[in-house]
Formats: structure tokens, sequence, C-alpha cells
């Protein structure tokens, strides 16, 4: 836990700079529900999830269609578990929590 909340400002920093645009609230509450619910696969591979912040993870994915990646974020995709198999976070969660993912791995790309 302790680990978590060090790393938490170094982060922010990083997202500050990069998607400055976006608005933050939302970013922060899907960075908690992603940390929640998602770092678990997505931050190291596990059932080869794609990594986060891994653009080269995502190029055969719908990186253009938000909407579609959200949807398979909430009712699940393959090896992706609907909602990664966390029963109890809700639909606005998931969809933040993806949001973030595709945000922080794709700083660039316009997001709908
Ligand atoms: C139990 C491990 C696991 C957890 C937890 C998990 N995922 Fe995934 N996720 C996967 C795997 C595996 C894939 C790759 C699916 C495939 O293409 O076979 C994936 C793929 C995805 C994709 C890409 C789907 C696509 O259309 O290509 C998104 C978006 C995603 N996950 C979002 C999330 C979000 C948001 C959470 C947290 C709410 C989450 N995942 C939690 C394992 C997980």
């Amino acid at each position: 836990m302790r680990s978590l909340l060090m790393r938490v400002p170094a982060l922010g920093l990083i997202l500050a700079c990069g998607v400055a645009a976006v608005a933050s609230d939302r970013l922060d509450e899907g960075q908690a529900a992603y940390q929640t619910y998602c770092a678990d696969c997505h931050d190291t591979g596990k059932m080869e999830a794609p990594v986060t912040n891994k653009p080269g993870d995502w190029v055969n994915r719908s990186q253009l269609w938000d909407a579609v990646l959200f949807e398979h974020a909430e009712k699940g995709y393959l090896g992706m578990p609907p909602k990664g198999g966390a029963d109890i976070a809700s639909n606005y969660e998931v969809k933040a929590a993806a949001e973030y993912m595709v945000t922080i791995t794709h700083p660039q790309m316009p997001h709908d």
C-alpha cells in the first residue's frame, strides 16, 4: 500500500505533462480504478494482457475506437474477463479505468 501511494505523485506528474487537456478528475478516478481492478494483469502482461503504457502491445487492437475497447472492458473479450473479473466494479469505474489505460498508452491519440 505504501509503495502504491509513493508512486502516485510521480505518475501524476507524468500525466500532467502528457495529457493536460484531458479532464484530470476523471483520469484520477480512472487511475484509482485501474490500480484496484486492472493493474494485476495490465501492468505485468499476465495471461498475455496488453501492457498499459507499452504502445507496441496495443498495435493490433482497436486503438482508434475507444468505444470498442470500453465495451470489451465491460463485457469481456477473449482472454479478458468482463470487468477484469471484478464483479463489484461499477460500469463507470471500468470505463474510467479503460480510458485511463488508453490515454496513458497513447497520449498523442485523439480520444472520443
Ligand atoms: C485477469 C487478468 C485481467 C484483468 C484483471 C484485466 N484484464 Fe483486460 N485483458 C486481459 C487479457 C488477457 C486481455 C487480452 C485479451 C485478448 O485479446 O485475448 C485483455 C484485454 C483488455 C483490453 C483490450 C480489448 C481489445 O478489444 O483488444 C482492454 C481495453 C482491457 N483489457 C481493459 C481492462 C480493464 C479496464 C480492466 C480493469 C477493470 C482489465 N482489463 C482487467 C486480462 C485482464
